[in-house]
């Protein structure tokens, strides 16, 4: 029972244990990916406190332990990958877009990113053999642009019964950062439920954020809140072994001339870039070529290629 652990942590007595839990730290995963003001404030303890409670969670669950890169890879073996149904899109990205990672796409209007969001909601249900996790995906959608029949049209191309496609997609439309903050933590519940889900699409992931905090004076505080928000998505990436995709929109550099990769950048600043375990940008070709470009990655060199988007979804071009 994950309450009573939290009960039984040192330095937690009951009062405390029941304000944890109320503010949603109902286990151990969660106090110990907290942060020590988070903490502080949820269960309203002092900092000593809070740092002792977080060192114990992480000590139960072993997380203060160093691993061999033996191990290491050993794990990241369990990893896998859904494909985007673009052999070009899937080797830039080292085989598809990964688990137990966060794959960022940015790029102009029109550019692709919410249609790789459906392509990739149709493929996670296709068994391993042809590119899926026979699993469901999660669409938290931020703008609107979440179109089922989409979804039913790339089922319907790829052999699948459209019928069941749209019932493994949980969608939610958020209207707020705070709104989205909460559709990434019930995404977790589903899971905890048993779902099987397997990849999480969050598009737009900055929109919103950029929105709601618009003046100089706020942009800390937006950074801070959108850290928060990316924390939540890599960790329930990485305990439950599932896929993140996030869209993102790009900004003029104010002092770039030329188009192109050097003269647009991705909104959500270090906070983002540090978080992505893939960025890839997006921009139009000629005669509705798409073109993809790996700009970071932990181990696959920056380059490019080139996708379309048809009828059918997501394409290599003839
Ligand atoms: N059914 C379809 N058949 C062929 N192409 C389509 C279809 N639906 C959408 N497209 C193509 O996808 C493009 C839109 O791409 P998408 O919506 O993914 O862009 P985006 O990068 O998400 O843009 P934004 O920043 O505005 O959200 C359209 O311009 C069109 O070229
Ligand atoms: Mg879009």
């Amino acid at each position: 029972m994950s309450k009573d652990d939290i009960r039984s942590l040192p330095g937690v007595g009951p009062k405390t244990a029941e304000k944890l839990i109320s503010a949603g730290y109902d286990s151990l995963i969660k106090i110990a990916s907290a942060s020590v003001e988070e903490l502080m404030e949820a269960a309203d303890i002092g900092e000593a406190t809070a740092r002792k409670i977080i060192e114990a969670a992480m000590e139960r669950l072993g997380l203060l332990e160093f691993k061999t890169a033996e191990e290491v890879l050993e794990e990241r073996q369990k990893t896998a990958r859904i494909t985007t149904m673009s052999k070009n899109l899937d080797s830039l990205l080292g085989g598809g877009i990964e688990t137990a990672a966060l794959t960022e796409f940015y790029g102009e209007y029109g550019s692709g990113k919410t249609q790789v969001g459906h392509q990739l909601a149709v493929d996670v249900q296709l068994p391993p053999e042809q590119g899926g996790l026979e699993g469901k995906a999660v669409y938290i959608d931020t703008e609107g642009t979440f179109r089922p029949e989409r979804i039913k049209q790339m089922a319907e191309a790829l052999d699948l019964d459209p019928k069941k496609a749209l019932k493994n997609v949980y969608h939610m439309k958020v209207f707020n950062t705070d709104h989205q903050m909460l559709a990434a933590r019930k995404a977790e519940e589903l899971i905890r439920k048993g779902e099987p889900i397997k990849l999480i699409v969050v598009d737009s992931l900055t929109a919103l954020f950029r929105a709601e905090y618009t003046g100089r004076g706020q942009l800390a505080e937006r950074q801070h809140k959108l850290g928060r928000h990316v924390h939540d998505l890599l960790r329930i990436a990485e305990l439950y072994n599932v896929a993140i995709y996030v869209t993102n929109q790009v900004m003029a550099k104010p002092d770039s001339f030329i188009p192109g990769l050097d003269s647009v950048q991705a909104v959500g600043g270090h906070v983002l870039a540090h978080a992505s375990t893939y960025r890839v940008f997006l921009r139009k070709g000629k005669k509705g070529i798409r073109i993809a470009r790996l700009v970071d990655s932990p181990h696959l060199p920056e380059r490019e290629t080139t996708f379309v988007i048809t009828e059918e979804g997501i394409r290599d071009p003839e």
